[in-house]
């Protein structure tokens, strides 16, 4: 399936360099597991990176995370997330795993909500194709790296992995078919205003399998109530596609904060995420709620003005964000329901 792209150089022994983006939720994080859409958006300034470099004979397959301190030797028999999925992509590729070295970098802050570890995996997708002089499509890339998640991630619903492999803003639907396998729905949505969002990160390192797995439990403890707060999250995120797609900024911002309340409700919020919140609000954000997992990880706030940017970056690092980041979401023409 994977060997149709352009053929040059395949297997060179030359340098594969590859990136893949960082990516945000905008609306509908948590309730997209269950099946309600969600928004996600690229980083395109926030990238993760992956060096491919041929290495001395005999010396294996070896991944090399200089960020992480870490450099150690791919072996089919361990339980490592990013070389299982090296020697998985490379079998798909048809391609020898011989005397390679991955070098793995992000400036995308790890374990904060903004998809470090999806786009490490596929920016090595990506160096491992190009390498192989074949071309994979987003779909085959998002596949490999969700099989990968999934096996190590708990009960992710593919939405990180989807917006990183595409990298254009999404709207994301999870579903179970009659055959019981489960597939996206996705669309390019329309942007019809370009805005500014502000990102504070909180510090709070959370692996995302935890708030989600936690919410699970309390799911299958309580569905019908939990089914009610996911439906709600979906009323929202439909919401939030038409404010975008007809240019409503103003709009936009108190359902923003109405996905924060109910966030909080279903219990992945932290009073780390809420005081960024509130000092956002505070400063003039016109809606502000965390994004990704939660319980630790970013929050974002819409701004409508440079001064706002400037004085919500401010009240953020001044309410103990440990990083505060900005990004222009572009305005695009997608598919509109
Ligand atoms: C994580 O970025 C988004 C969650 O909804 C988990 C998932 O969809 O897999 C919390």
């Amino acid at each position: 399936m994977m060997n149709a792209g352009c053929q040059t150089a395949p297997f060179s022994t030359g340098i594969a360099t590859q990136s893949a983006p960082g990516k945000l939720i905008l609306c509908g994080e948590h309730a997209v597991v269950y099946g309600q859409p969600a928004i996600a958006l690229p980083l395109a300034d926030i990238r993760a990176y992956a060096r491919l470099t041929v290495g001395v004979p005999g010396s294996g397959l070896r991944l090399y995370a200089p960020d992480l301190g870490r450099e150690w030797i791919v072996d089919a028999s361990s339980d490592d997330p990013l070389g299982e999925l090296a020697l998985t992509t490379l079998h798909a590729l048809n391609a020898p795993h011989i005397d390679l070295v991955l070098t793995l970098s992000a400036t995308i802050p790890i374990a904060s909500g903004m998809g470090s570890g999806a786009a490490i995996a596929t920016a090595m997708v990506r160096a491992l194709a190009d390498w192989a002089g074949q071309s994979l499509s987003p779909a085959e890339v998002s596949a490999l790296v969700y099989a990968s998640e999934q096996r190590y991630h708990g009960t992710p619903s593919g939405i990180d992995n989807t917006v990183i492999a595409y990298e254009q803003p999404l709207w994301f639907v999870r579903r179970t078919t009659a055959e019981q396998q489960i597939v996206a729905d996705i669309e390019p949505i329309t942007i019809a205003q370009p805005f500014t969002l502000v990102i504070g990160d909180t510090g709070i390192r959370s692996a995302t399998r935890l708030p989600v797995g936690d919410v699970r439990r309390r799911w299958q403890a309580n569905p019908d109530y939990y089914e009610d707060l996911f439906m709600q999250v979906g009323e929202l995120t439909r919401a939030v596609r038409v404010a975008l797609a007809t240019g409503d900024l103003v709009g936009l911002g108190p359902l923003l904060n109405a996905n924060q309340a109910l966030l909080e409700v279903i219990g992945v919020s932290s009073p780390e995420l809420e005081r960024l919140v509130v000092a956002a609000r505070s400063a003039g954000a016109t809606g502000a709620k965390l994004s990704g997992a939660g319980w630790g990880g970013v929050m974002l706030a819409l701004t409508d003005s440079a001064d706002s940017q400037s004085a919500v970056t401010t009240a953020l690092r001044k309410a103990g964000a440990v990083r505060v980041l900005e990004t222009t979401v572009a305005a695009t023409s997608g598919r509109e329901a």
